[in-house]
């Protein structure tokens, strides 16, 4: 992560206090307890800085069998556990897969297409197990307060399925707020396409292991949704590239179909990405606007928001309005503020 580069005290007492808190009582209570801990503070930052990250060790002890607990019971278990911590730690990355996040870029998708009039051919970066690459194949609430909308993928999705049996599909619940531009039905998606560093295969029993255990102790929602997805990605396992977003990105959309409407997107990646990386790739996606078209959505935290000058890319925003949660951009203009995990919407 680039953000700022907070010390590692700094760090967890932020996650405790901004991220966690609502999501997860354990981690919050457990990051805080970390921010006060010198010696624990201490044994982390023997890690290089990118290792430091709180949801990453946290999920290391997890995987390793750390249970919810008051805070002397989890410190007790990384003493017992410190070297196979540092080790997952070590050879494992936040790779976080938030199918939830589908919910808030399916308004944008849907209009797209019809504003389009064509199918999709959707390239995600940083798109770890490549889980978001499906909208078409998934089930919908949005819930405004007064009345919910439900969609659920249509036949064609289950003949795309392939062979064998359909998977129950996840149901991505998302509150609304504002003028969301709700579709009636999923978008066609002809093609889909993924890059990452470290693409994780939804096949592999160890990657399903780690993906679960990055989803935070409380929120079994979050892990039934996942493994729900993970089926239905089984069935057709999407194409993705190993590599860097800013390398592979013009040969990857030289495949995409040409009568398809290509689209870019990502979500809760660019805080990996430092500001020079960020700025070459929004030349990168203008010029594949000015050779091929294609439309980008971003939907990233407000690190990415923030520059690491102190200069907002989205002046008018205020940043009190995006703390906790991301913004929404099509082409460069914020449509919405989200949920992280996409339990929300908040039309602009
Ligand atoms: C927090 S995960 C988010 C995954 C997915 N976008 C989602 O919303 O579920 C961030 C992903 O970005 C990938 N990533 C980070 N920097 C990258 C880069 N320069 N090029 C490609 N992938 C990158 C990481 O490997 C990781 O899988």
């Amino acid at each position: 992560m680039t953000a700022a580069a907070l010390g590692t005290a700094e760090w967890y007492r932020h996650f405790g206090t901004v991220d966690a808190p609502g999501s997860s009582p354990c981690y919050a209570n457990w990051s805080l307890h970390i921010a006060n801990d010198p010696e624990l503070i201490a044994r982390i930052d023997r890690w290089p800085y990118n290792k430091r990250q709180p949801l990453l060790m946290l999920a290391a002890a997890r995987l390793l069998g750390a249970k919810v607990s008051a805070y002397p019971e989890f410190r007790a278990f990384l003493d017992e556990h410190w070297a196979e911590v540092s080790r997952t730690v070590m050879s494992r990355a936040t790779q976080t897969n938030e199918v939830g996040r589908c919910a808030t870029l399916l308004p944008s998708l849907e209009a797209i297409a019809a504003a389009e009039a064509r199918p999709l051919a959707l390239i995600e970066v940083g798109a770890s197990a490549g889980l978001a690459l499906f909208p078409d194949r998934y089930s919908y609430e949005f819930d405004d307060g007064a009345t919910v909308t439900r969609l659920d993928p249509g036949a064609s999705a289950e003949l795309h399925a392939g062979s064998g049996e359909v998977p129950e599909p996840p149901v991505l619940r998302c509150r609304t707020a504002g003028p969301v531009p709700l579709p009636d039905s999923l978008p066609s998606v002809e093609w889909r396409a993924g890059i990452d560093l470290n693409p994780l295969d939804v096949r592999n029993p160890d990657d399903v292991t780690w993906l679960e255990a990055l989803i935070w102790p409380e929120q079994e929602f979050r892990r039934e949704r996942l493994r729900r997805a993970i089926a239905v990605a089984r069935q057709d396992p999407p194409l993705l590239v190993a590599g860097d977003l800013n390398e592979q990105l013009l040969s990857l959309a030289e495949q995409a179909p040409p009568d398809a409407a290509l689209v870019v997107f990502h979500s809760a990646v660019m805080g990996y990405v430092s500001a020079d990386g960020r700025a070459r790739f929004r030349a990168t996606i203008q010029s594949l606007a000015r050779d091929r078209s294609c439309h980008w959505l971003s939907n990233e935290g407000e690190t990415v928001i923030i520059q690491e000058d102190g200069s907002v890319v989205v002046p008018e925003m205020d940043p009190g309005r995006l703390r906790g949660n991301f913004l929404l951009l099509h082409n460069g203009q914020p449509v919405a503020i989200t949920g992280p995990h996409g339990q929300s919407l908040d039309w602009l």
